[in-house]
């Protein structure tokens, strides 16, 4: 077993391209370790996820901070094969769903503090913007804990936005009521096999110091983009009948491809109608 001051100098330079200095004496290496290396997982092994622990994960994902404590964000567990199996067909771009032991929904909730304020004969003058900021960021913040909860078991996880794609529809057979949304499902299991690490811009780019400064940012991003394709091409360029075969194509590329269409453009429709006020 490697130290995991090792691990964590391997991870991270595998990930920005840089050099780190750790020292070796920190307690709580072994964490550090395991957030450096993480990654997503999204292949399983036909094996269960026992209810005791995924019980004890959420209860450790909803120990997160939350905004003023007022706990606005909720975990919605789908075991059941049918409803697993009618949420991964909407999704049929990520087959791989339909194998996932479990699939969790994190939810932003800006329902209940109203309602408590109805309950005790309170005014509630926050109906805005803020609602839907404060429960999507507990909801956000919930998420990331359960991936690092799970992450320090061995279960491998992997967020799934793609939800949002069909947000209506998944709200309707989730029961969703009015003010809670889904922020991003979740496929949870045991991992089948190594997932490999994934590069990051440079902290050049997304650290600053003491004021923004994103430095020469173009430059930045291109050593990125060769630094990944050196570690990890894109098998696949997206739309190359719209935008030409690139001879180099790198993440810049495909994000900017990628974004080049509207994306879940009636999303805002949704969570308005979902009566969140987005003024
Ligand atoms: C909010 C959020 C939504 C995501 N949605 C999806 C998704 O719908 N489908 C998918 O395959 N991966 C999804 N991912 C996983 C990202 O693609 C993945 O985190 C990213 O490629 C970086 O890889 P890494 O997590 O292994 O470092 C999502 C991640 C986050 C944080």
């Amino acid at each position: 077993m490697p130290h995991p001051a090792d691990t964590i100098k391997t991870a991270l330079s595998d990930r920005f391209g840089e050099t780190f200095t750790v020292d070796a004496g920190l307690s709580g290496l072994d964490e550090l370790a395991r957030l450096a290396a993480r990654r997503v997982h999204r292949r399983y092994l036909d094996r269960p996820v026992a209810d005791d622990l995924l019980r004890l994960l959420c209860a450790c994902a909803l120990s997160a901070p939350s905004k003023s404590d007022l706990q606005q964000a909720d975990i919605l567990i789908i075991r059941d094969r049918d409803r697993l199996g009618a949420i991964a067909d909407l999704m049929p771009e990520m087959p791989w769903l339909h194998d996932a032991p479990l699939f969790l929904v994190f939810l932003a909730n800006g329902r209940r503090i109203p309602a408590l304020a109805e309950a005790r004969g309170k005014p509630f003058p926050n109906d805005h913007l803020d609602l839907f900021f404060n429960a999507t960021v507990d909801a956000a913040i919930v998420m990331a804990t359960f991936l690092r909860a799970a992450e320090a078991v061995g279960l491998g996880c992997c967020p799934i936005s793609v939800i949002r794609d069909h947000a209506t529809v998944v709200s309707e057979m989730l029961a969703l009521p009015p003010k809670v949304i889904p922020l991003a499902g979740m496929s949870v299991g045991w991992p089948a096999e190594p997932s490999g690490i994934s590069q990051r811009l440079s902290l050049g780019t997304t650290l600053h110091e003491e004021r923004f400064d994103e430095g020469d940012l173009l430059a930045e991003v291109d050593a990125y983009d060769r630094r990944r394709h050196a570690a990890r091409a894109y098998r696949q360029q997206r739309e190359p009948e719209r935008f030409g075969r690139a001879e180099f194509y790198g993440w810049s590329e495909d994000k900017a491809r990628q974004y080049s269409k509207p994306a879940r453009a009636d999303f805002g429709a949704f969570v308005r109608a979902k009566g969140f006020c987005l003024d």
